[in-house]
C-alpha cells in the first residue's frame, strides 16, 4: 500500500467501536473463516502488513510505539495498534524520535507503570506474580488505546552478556515458560493480545541483525525450542514473533523449518506469525511461514533491518504469478483474525480511560518484592533493625531512583525520570524510575539519620561509611537491547568503589541494580548482598521494605552467577557472524556448569531468607513416564516467608546433556513452624531426550535420580523413579 491509500485507510477512529460482524457464539476459527469469505484479495494484503510507528513516524491512526494495521472499516475488522511491552507499555518522550509528531502513548510525564525487569519477575519463581503483572499492563495498554503487546520475551540466557537479558526469563525452559505463559494470560485477559518472542535462538545483541547461531536440532528442542513450546501451550499468544538473526544459516523469518515443520507442524500453532521490525527477506517468507511483516517504513528510512515491504507488491506479484498461492494469503489472514477473534479484540474493543496508577505501581512493587533475590547476609546484618542510629547510602542515585534497562523494554514512567535521563549509544535511553530507596528507607527507619554520598570520591564514600552504623553501596549495571555488555563486570569502577567502603566498614551491604550476572570480586569482603534488578516503579520502597525485613525476601535466582568469564562457554564475545551453540547444545546455564563441575559464584535457584525452610517426606508415584513427586516443606525459622523448593530430576546412565534438569517448583508461604504438602507433577518431556531421526521425544526405561533442594546445587531429599519407555509426538 502506498501512502495515499494508507492515509485513507486511516481515516477511521483509532478507538471507533467496530460492530461485530460474526457472532460472538461461534468459535474464534469459525469466525475467522466466515470473515474470511467477506473479504477481496486487497483486504487480505491489508491485513498483512504492518507499519512502522516508532520514533516519531506513526501514520496517522497509528498511536503504538511499533506497529499499525489500519482498520477495515467496511468489515468492521478493528485497526491492529501493536506497541512494545517488554516490562510495561513501551514509551519515550516527545522529543526522542527526529519527527517528534504527538503520540498517544508518549509523554515526558510518563503514562505507564513499568514493572521490574523480566528477570526479576522470573526471579520471583512464581508465575502469579507474573500473571498479574501481565494483566495489569494488559489493562493499561487497553485503556490506552493498544490491542497488541509486543511482549512475552523468552530468549534463553545462554550469553549472560546480551544486552536483552533483563528482557528475558533466565536460563531454564521450564522456570521461563511458567513466568511467560502466565505473564502472556495474564495481558490477553485484558483482551489485548501478547506475542512470544523473538522464534528462535536469538541470544545475543551483537550482530543481532546478521549473526547464525548455529545449533543441533536435538539440542535446540530441549532447550531453547523447549521454553517456547511450553510457554506457547501454557499462555496461547495471539502471534510469535520471528527474530532477526538465522539459526544453523537460514533466517528466522524464512525458516520453513522453525515456523512450517516445528511451529505450525509438530506445536499445531494456530496463531500468526508477526517478523521482528524490519526481519523480513522477500515475498517468500510467506511459503516459509511468516504471516505478516512488521516494520514497514512509510517514508522516514527510519526502520531498522530491511527496507523493503516483501508483503507488498512482491507479495501480491508472486501470488499473480502462483509462486505463492492465493491460499496461503487465505491461511495468513485466517490467523491473525482468528487470534483477534479468540484474545477479544473484535467484541471488546480499547476503552480509553485513566490509569489507577497507585494500584498499578503496586502490582509492580510486589513484583519487585518477590524477585529481589538475597545473595549474602554474613551475621545476620540484615535486615536492618529498628535501633540503627546512622546509615549511609552510597552510590547508584539512590537519593532519587533506581535504575531500568534499555530498548524498546524501556518505560517512561509515570511523573518522568528521577533524574535527567541520559541517551544510551543509539536511540536507547538511561532512565531511572522515581522510587527513592532512601526515601523509602528514611520512612522504614524513622529515628536514624541517612546520609547519602554519590560514590563519585570513593575516599569520601569511605569517611561516610566510617562514621555510620551501616552502609549500603547501590551498584548498577545498565544494560539495553541492540548492544552486549563486553564483560560481567560492574562498570565505572564500582568494584574500586565497594573496595574502599568494605575496608572503611565492617557492616557494608551491596545492593545491585543491574540487567543480568555481574561479578563479585569485593564478595568475601561485604557483610552482605542484594540481588535488586531493575526493580521497577516501586523499586525503591521494595528494596527498603526487603532491607528492613517488612518483606521476607524470597527471589531466587533465574541465571547462574558465574565467577568469571572464563567459566562460560564462550569466554568471550566475537564480532563473528557464526555462534557455535554446540559447544553446550541444550546444557544451558547451570547445566554447563553441572557438566563441567565449575563452582558458579551463586549457583541457579539460589536464594537466601530471613527464615529457613525444612524439606522431608519425599513421596515419588509414577506410571508410565508419569511422575509426581510430593513432600514436605516446612518454615523453621522464627518470621513468616516464602519458599520455593525445586525438584531436579537426572536422566539413567547419564543420557542427559547434563546432569540434572529442574522439573518442577513451587512457591509457598509459611508461617514460622507451618508445613505445607507440595506436589509437582513431571512433563515427561523433561525426562526424554529429543530423537531428531524418530521425530519423537523418547523416554528412556530406568531410573531416574530425583533431588528437592534449595538451589540447582543444594539438596535436601533424594529418591528415584523407574520410568517406563515412552514414545511422545512434539
Ligand atoms: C525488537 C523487538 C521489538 C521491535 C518493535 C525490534 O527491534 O527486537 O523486540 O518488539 O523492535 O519495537
Amino acid at each position: 500500500m502506498g501512502l495515499t491509500a494508507l492515509a485513507v485507510a486511516c481515516a477511521s477512529s483509532a478507538f471507533a467501536q467496530q460492530a461485530p460482524t460474526t457472532p460472538p457464539s461461534l468459535t474464534a476459527d469459525e469466525r475467522a473463516e466466515q470473515m474470511l469469505k467477506q473479504m477481496s484479495l486487497k483486504d487480505m494484503h491489508h491485513m498483512v502488513q504492518s507499519y512502522n510507528t516508532m520514533q516519531g513516524q506513526q501514520p496517522p491512526g497509528g498511536i503504538g510505539t511499533a506497529g499499525y494495521v489500519p482498520a477495515l472499516d467496511k468489515l468492521g475488522i478493528p485497526a491492529q495498534q501493536q506497541n512494545d511491552a517488554g516490562i510495561g507499555v513501551h514509551n519515550y518522550p516527545l522529543d526522542a524520535g527526529p519527527g517528534k509528531q504527538p503520540n498517544h502513548v508518549r509523554g515526558e510525564q510518563g503514562n505507564a507503570t513499568p514493572l521490574p525487569s523480566t528477570l526479576a519477575v522470573a526471579a520471583s519463581w512464581n508465575p502469579q506474580i507474573a500473571y498479574d503483572g501481565g494483566r495489569m499492563i494488559g489493562g493499561e495498554a487497553h485503556a490506552q488505546g493498544i490491542n497488541i503487546l509486543l511482549a512475552g520475551g523468552i530468549n534463553l540466557t545462554r550469553e549472560p552478556r546480551d544486552g536483552r537479558t533483563f528482557e528475558y526469563l533466565g536460563e531454564d525452559p521450564l522456570l521461563a515458560a511458567r513466568i511467560d505463559g502466565a505473564e502472556i494470560r495474564g495481558i490477553q485477559s485484558q483482551h489485548v493480545i501478547s506475542t512470544i518472542k523473538h522464534y528462535a535462538v536469538n541470544d545475543q545483541e551483537t550482530n543481532r541483525l546478521t549473526v547464525s547461531s548455529n545449533i543441533d536440532e536435538r539440542a535446540m528442542r530441549e532447550s531453547d525450542l523447549l521454553a517456547f513450546e511450553l510457554a506457547i501451550e501454557d499462555g496461547h499468544p495471539g502471534s510469535v514473533m520471528c527474530g532477526y538473526n538465522k539459526v544453523n544459516g537460514v533466517w528466522d523469518c524464512s525458516n520453513n523449518h522453525l515456523l512450517n515443520e516445528i511451529l505450525k507442524g509438530d506445536w499445531k500453532y494456530p496463531g500468526w506469525v508477526m517478523t521482528d521490525w524490519g526481519a523480513d527477506h522477500g515475498p517468500m517468507d510467506a511459503l516459509s511461514g511468516t504471516d505478516q511483516v512488521s516494520g514497514i517504513d512509510v517514508g522516514t528510512g527510519l526502520s531498522i533491518g530491511s527496507t523493503s515491504n516483501s508483503f507488498g507488491d512482491p507479495l501480491l506479484q508472486a501470488i499473480a504469478k502462483g509462486s505463492i498461492p492465493r491460499s496461503r494469503l487465505e491461511d495468513m489472514v485466517r490467523r491473525i483474525l482468528r487470534s483477534m477473534y479468540a484474545v477479544g479484540l473484535f467484541d471488546f474493543p480499547p476503552v480509553t480511560k485513566a490509569l489507577d496508577a497507585e494500584a498499578d505501581a503496586l502490582v509492580s512493587q510486589r513484583a519487585a518484592e518477590q524477585g529481589i533475590v538475597l545473595l549474602k547476609n554474613e551475621q545476620g546484618q540484615l535486615p536492618l533493625q529498628g535501633a540503627i542510629k546512622s546509615v549511609a547510602i552510597i552510590g547508584g542515585h539512590a537519593d532519587a531512583g533506581v535504575l531500568s534497562g534499555g530498548g524498546s523494554a524501556q518505560v517512561w514512567p509515570i511523573g518522568g525520570p528521577a533524574i535527567p535521563a541520559v541517551k544510551g549509544p543509539d536511540w536507547q535511553w538511561k532512565v531511572y524510575d522515581p522510587s527513592s530507596p532512601m526515601k523509602a528507607l528514611q520512612k522504614l527507619l524513622p529515628n536514624a539519620k541517612i546520609s547519602y554520598d554519590d560514590g563519585s570520591d570513593p575516599t569520601r564514600a569511605a569517611a561516610l561509611a566510617k562514621s555510620s552504623d551501616v552502609t549500603l553501596v547501590f551498584a548498577t549495571q545498565w544494560t539495553c537491547e541492540g548492544v552486549d555488555v563486553p564483560n560481567l563486570a560492574l562498570p565505572d569502577k564500582q568494584d574500586a568503589l565497594i573496595d574502599a567502603i568494605a575496608a572503611a566498614t565492617p557492616h557494608s551491604v551491596v545492593v545491585l541494580e543491574n540487567g543480568g550476572p555481574v561479578k563479585m570480586p569485593w564478595l568475601s569482603k561485604v557483610s552482605a548482598v542484594v540481588e535488586a534488578w531493575f526493580p521497577g516503579a516501586r523499586g525503591g520502597e521494595a528494596i527498603a521494605n526487603v532491607l528492613t525485613g517488612k518483606i521476607n525476601p524470597s527471589g531466587r535466582l533465574p541465571v547462574t552467577f558465574p565467577k568469571d568469564e572464563t567459566q562460560l562457554p564462550r569466554p568471550v564475545i566475537t564480532n563473528e557472524q557464526q555462534v557455535d551453540y554446540n559447544i553446550e547444545g541444550a546444557a544451558v546455564g547451570y547445566k554447563w556448569f553441572d557438566k563441567k563441575q565449575l563452582e558458579p559464584l551463586f549457583p541457579f535457584g539460589f536464594g537466601l531468607s530471613y527464615s529457613s525452610f525444612g524439606y522431608s517426606n519425599l513421596h515419588v508415584n509414577n506410571y508410565g513416564a508419569h511422575v509426581t513427586v510430593s513432600f514436605t516443606v516446612t518454615n523453621t525459622g522464627s518470621r513468616a516467608g516464602m519458599d520455593t523448593p525445586q525438584l531436579y530430576v537426572g536422566m539413567p546412565q547419564g543420557s542427559g546433556e547434563a546432569p540434572r534438569r529442574l522439573a518442577g517448583f513451587e512457591k509457598v508461604s509459611l508461617q514460622p513452624g507451618q508445613s505445607r504438602t507440595v506436589t509437582l507433577t513431571v512433563d515427561p518431556r523433561l525426562l526424554a531426550v529429543f530423537d531428531p531421526q524418530a521425530h519423537r521425544w523418547q523416554v528412556a526405561a530406568g531410573s531416574y535420580p530425583l533431588q528437592v533442594g534449595h538451589s540447582s546445587r543444594d539438596f535436601a531429599l533424594s529418591g528415584s523413579a523407574t520410568v517406563a519407555a515412552a514414545s511422545i509426538a512434539p
